[in-house]
């Protein structure tokens, strides 16, 4: 009941003050929450908006669109490419933010996917690559922007990560797997098969845990993920049959009524470090975050994460310490 209510009555603050000065990345702008997100930062103000995107010709698209609705002109947004099913695309992308930007203040890690079938990407299943592993890559290594900004600056910049509140869903058998094999039993084709209807709202779960266990440090820097609720958009492209879109029609938000949550979480300050967030305020996670076996499980989820991070950039999680 609590999430019919939230999705009907709950009414999200419209964004609202001026983003002047600020340098915004929102990635998976091309389309979807993401876009309407970057539509809001142009209409208040944002000096640079990085529109971050797996095809430069559907961020054109997108950066034409937001420039026709409102007056942020044509040198506010910018178009960088970004595949997150590619670590050595995370990395360029990475590199070049390094590079190019002078600040960044609001990170929106929004990217994400939900598919149907398995597909192997880089050494894990789609959703886990790219929803979870390419997720925290990049949050990796782009926290060194985001630091320098805040000591530059004396401002606290946030780097938000598009969760949701279908992490709920995750029963999550594969927790009970041998030390250090939690990722390999959620990538085994035959293991996941049996589940495989859960691993998006899994993948959703996976950011939670490792949200948390990086709102364990003081970074200067404001981590936060944050639900959008039910929302149109394309993310259910590969669903098939009825059920779904019967949902949509009489549950699911605007995509620009849930697009005010990823810019609530962007704007949110230190108070939502290591936080989850629900309908623009802090909210708790599902039990199994929480419970008694919550902790346990977080800190064996980190290992494995930061191994496999580690592996793919040697040093690389130095950057979530002070
Ligand atoms: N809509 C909802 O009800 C809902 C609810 C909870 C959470 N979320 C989360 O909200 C976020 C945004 O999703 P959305 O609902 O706006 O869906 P969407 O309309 O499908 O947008 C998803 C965006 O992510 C991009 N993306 C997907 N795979 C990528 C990859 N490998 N590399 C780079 N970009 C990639 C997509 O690019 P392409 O267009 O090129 O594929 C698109 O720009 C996701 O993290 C999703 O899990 C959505």
């Amino acid at each position: 009941m609590g999430f019919v209510y939230s999705q009907l009555f709950v009414q999200l603050p419209y964004p609202t003050g001026s983003y002047a000065g600020k340098t915004i990345v929102v990635t998976g702008s091309n389309t979807g929450l993401g876009k309407e997100a970057a539509r809001h930062y142009a209409r208040l103000g944002a000096s640079r908006i990085i529109l971050a995107v797996r095809s430069i010709d559907k961020g054109n698209v997108a950066k034409a669109d937001i420039e026709s609705t409102t007056s942020c002109g044509e040198k506010t947004i910018e178009v960088w490419q970004l595949d997150m099913g590619s670590y050595a695309s995370v990395k360029d992308f990475a590199a070049k933010l390094q590079s190019k930007l002078g600040r960044v203040d609001i990170f929106n890690a929004n990217a994400g996917l939900a598919k149907t079938k398995y597909n192997l990407v880089e050494d894990n299943e789609e959703m886990i690559t790219v929803n979870v592993i390419s997720t925290f890559l990049l949050a990796a290594l782009v926290l060194p922007k985001l630091k320098e900004t805040a000591n530059r600056f004396n401002v606290q910049p946030t780097l938000a990560i598009t969760s949701s509140g279908a992490h709920a869903f995750a029963k999550f058998p594969q927790k009970d797997a041998a030390e250090g094999q939690i990722f390999n039993t959620i990538n085994d084709p035959n293991a996941s098969q049996k589940v495989f209807g859960e691993q998006y709202p899994l993948s959703k779960l996976l950011e939670i845990f490792a949200v948390r266990s990086i709102g364990e440090k003081d970074l200067g820097v404001t981590v936060n993920c944050l639900s959008p609720g039910f929302c149109e958009s394309e993310l259910a492209r590969d669903a098939d049959g009825i059920a779904f879109p019967m949902m949509k029609f009489f549950l699911a938000r605007t995509t620009e009524k849930g697009s005010r949550t990823v810019v609530h979480a962007g704007s949110c300050g230190s108070e939502t470090h290591g936080k989850y967030l629900s309908d623009c305020k802090v909210a708790e996670p599902a039990a199994i975050v929480t419970g008694p076996e919550g902790r346990k499980l977080q800190e064996r989820l980190w290992d494995e994460l930061t191994q496999k991070l580690e592996a793919i950039q040697p040093g690389v999680t130095a950057n979530f310490r002070s």
